[in-house]
């Protein structure tokens, strides 16, 4: 008889025999509730247009947003962001604050269709609505200016909380940018809405597709605002300071290259922990599969598997509503 210790006494593969005994041990579970859909309305289309990069991601027009957002509701998902891409773009990004500018609109048609269904949640961001493309407004030497940027998130947050969000998510990495914006809505009475604070996010050539999806006009890059992939002690200050400042939940962005990150924060904090699957991490399978390299469907449960295990409570991922109704 072999005795345990002797070798190979301890015989893990017992765990992995059938199907029902993996599924009986699993430690991770998706669970499409957790699932957060990231979507683009643009301006002035009449027909939802393919995003290249993305396939099967559009741009959409406001009637296909609104179909979008209630095929994810309907597949259970929990949540959706949503992105505008407006037709006039301009130096300080003035569509970004009008009351009908388009994010606005997408806002309300999205809450009066499936706002009891759905969190919800709008980029409050400026680099979808200038023309330098840029996160925030400049100065005379074409540097990003921090302070006049949160002067700028403020208005934002205040009309995209009149347009009735439930969840603001601040994404361009202002110092203070958390700060500012609680302020602002507290001082409208919105102490109701939300903050999902972009706390680590990496200056990363995985967000390529994005450009296209809302129409960027950048040259250059972002890493005088966005983090240097190099850093992780450096996520964990921006952490301390969303939180002091009062962010609701936290965000870890890009997702795959930055488990360690994800995991780090996970840990710290007493707060759920969100993690963004972003667009080049969606393209990359994508492309992968179409070329029949990699088998799509077990790729995409395994990325976001992976992200699960790494500690994120949330998954912004454009396979939501697939995922959901896999799930
Ligand atoms: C900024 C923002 C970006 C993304 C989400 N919010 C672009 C950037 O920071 O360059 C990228 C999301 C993705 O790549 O899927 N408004």
């Amino acid at each position: 008889m072999v005795s345990y210790g002797e070798f190979p006494g301890a015989r893990p593969r017992r765990l992995r025999s059938t199907p029902a005994m993996r599924r009986l041990v699993a430690e991770t579970r998706l669970n499409p509730a957790e699932l957060i859909l990231p979507a683009f309305v643009r301006e002035g289309i009449s027909e939802p247009r393919a995003i290249s990069s993305m396939p099967g991601v559009y741009q959409h027009t406001r009637d296909t947003l609104r179909k979008a957002a209630v095929e994810a509701a309907t597949a259970g998902v929990g949540g959706i962001m949503l992105f505008g891409v407006p037709e006039v773009k301009d130096a300080v990004g003035s569509q970004g604050t009008e009351p009908d500018g388009i994010l606005q609109l997408a806002i309300r048609d999205v809450v009066e269709e499936v706002g009891d269904a759905l969190v919800v949640m709008s980029d409050l961001c400026l680099d979808e609505f200038t023309d330098h493309g840029h996160c925030g407004v400049l100065d005379a030497e074409g540097r990003v200016d921090n302070d006049a940027t949160l002067e700028r998130y403020a208005e934002m947050a205040q009309v995209q909380a009149d347009a009735g969000v439930h969840v603001v998510g601040p994404s361009g990495m202002m110092d203070g940018q958390v700060g500012v914006v609680r302020d602002a809505l507290d001082e409208i009475g919105r102490q109701d809405v939300a903050i999902l604070a972009y706390t680590a996010k990496y200056a990363s050539a995985f967000y390529g597709p994005f450009r296209e999806a809302v129409n960027s006009s950048l040259k250059g890059d972002r890493k005088t605002y966005q983090q240097d992939p190099a850093n992780f002690r450096e996520s964990m200050r921006e952490l301390s300071l969303d939180l002091a400042e009062g962010a609701d939940m936290v965000m870890v962005k890009p997702a795959l290259p930055y488990l360690d990150v994800l995991r780090k924060v996970a840990d710290a904090v007493d707060v759920p922990v969100a993690a963004y699957q972003i667009s080049g991490e969606y393209a990359m399978v994508e492309a992968a599969a179409a070329n029949g390299w990699i088998d799509r469907d077990r790729a995409i449960m395994e990325a976001l598997t992976s992200i699960r295990r790494a500690g994120a409570n949330m998954i912004l991922t454009y396979w939501a509503t697939e995922v959901a109704h896999r799930l």
